[in-house]
């Protein structure tokens, strides 16, 4: 039967994926021998950096009586829980004392863990892998190991310039994701007089690939609208610029775009916090202007007031998602939407059978859309 021209409704859900890298904290707040709070995926982290500076992220509570470890005592290599001084090596959890202990009693501490995460520094975030949920047994755990390391910005030349921001949005990492990739909300969402008004919409056609765990907006002429676009025309005719855009899970879009020996690339996520409660973070990575001062803070300011406007938004969203109400995904402007729902609903699949992930998408196809 041929599909009915009707939207597809699709209800979110707040599940978290776990089995993936996460960036907890800008690295930059993150000093030697301190401590600092953070949460992912409902997860209470104490994050900090031991005295070489390598960070590392514990549960924040103690296997003992479950006291938050990030008022303790850290002495650049153990932290010591402030209930009864158990102490602990932060990069793996280990039970490294507890001072109750007389002589003769002859439990196994090193057998003891508190939570400890995969940790790993990347392009000015600190990442901390989230594992599957364990075996229960808490407390007698080894830490997991992470499949492969934190991602990172593609680069393109020695010297580059990296810069980033973020912003928190009260909604679950399901609205958070489909408002990254949506393409239709751009003329209502991010007017500005120096940027484009709703009357610059126009209709647009981009060639989609399945790439794993994601999908890929082919190799293209930016957007005239897009920012480093504008940027990369002072070096390089509009045919020769071309930007190719990625999402992968569970929630990386990357965008590069590339003119002659000239590149900008980026790295934005979208991460769950809570079960309504999200954050971006864009980081981006470039070797135009670098010589120019006032550049960086021109391209902060663009994507900040671009984040700002999507942070606004979300946070009206928020008021009308309190009631529950399902989606309307259309075609084709709401594909990229569609698309996710069906990775991560793939992903969870292959996690329950054990069998490998299968790709929603069947092949390249073309997606037309005004915008
Ligand atoms: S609760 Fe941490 S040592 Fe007792
Ligand atoms: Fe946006």
């Amino acid at each position: 039967m041929p599909e009915l021209d009707l939207p597809q409704r699709q209800a979110t859900d707040t599940r978290m994926l776990t089995g993936f890298w996460y960036r907890a904290l800008p690295a930059e707040r993150v000093h030697r021998n301190q401590l600092r709070k953070a949460t992912l995926l409902e997860i209470p982290l104490v994050i900090g950096r031991d005295r070489q500076g390598q960070p590392f992220a514990l549960r924040d509570s103690c296997p003992h009586r479950g006291m938050p470890l990030n008022s303790g005592k850290f002495d650049g290599e153990n932290l010591e829980c402030p209930y009864h001084g158990w102490q602990f090596d932060v990069h793996n959890g280990q039970c490294q004392l507890i001072p109750s202990l007389t002589s003769d009693q002859t439990m196994k501490v090193d057998r003891i863990y508190a939570g400890s995460y995969p940790c790993e520094e990347q392009d000015d975030f600190i990442w901390v892998y989230i594992p599957d949920p364990g075996l229960p047994g808490a407390g007698f755990s080894k830490p997991a190991q992470a499949c492969e390391p934190a991602p990172t910005i593609e680069k393109f030349s020695e010297k580059y310039k990296l810069a980033y921001l973020q912003a928190e949005m009260p909604v679950s990492i399901d609205h958070g994701i489909i408002g990254l990739m949506d393409p239709a909300h751009g003329p209502f969402v991010h007017q500005a007089w120096w940027w484009r008004s709703r009357h610059s919409i126009h209709e647009k056609k981009k060639n989609f690939e399945p790439i794993p765990k994601g999908f890929r907006m082919a190799a293209h002429t930016p957007s005239s609208n897009s920012a480093p676009y504008k940027l990369l025309r002072f070096y390089a005719d509009a045919d020769s610029i071309s930007t190719t855009i990625d999402f992968v899970l569970p929630n990386i879009r990357t965008e590069i775009i590339r003119a002659g020996k000239y590149w900008f690339s980026s790295l934005t996520t979208v991460t769950p916090i809570a079960r309504n409660h999200c954050r971006i973070d864009v980081v981006a990575a470039w070797n135009l202007f670098r010589w120019v001062p006032f550049v960086p803070g021109v391209l902060k300011f663009v994507f900040g007031k671009f984040v700002e406007q999507d942070r606004r938004t979300m946070e009206m969203q928020a008021e009308g998602l309190k009631h529950n109400p399902h989606l309307m995904l259309i075609d084709d402007a709401d594909r990229p939407a569609k698309w996710y729902f069906q990775l991560k609903a793939a992903y969870l699949e292959s996690k329950a059978t054990g069998q490998p992930m299968k790709h929603p998408m069947s092949g390249p196809i073309t997606l037309r859309w005004r915008s």
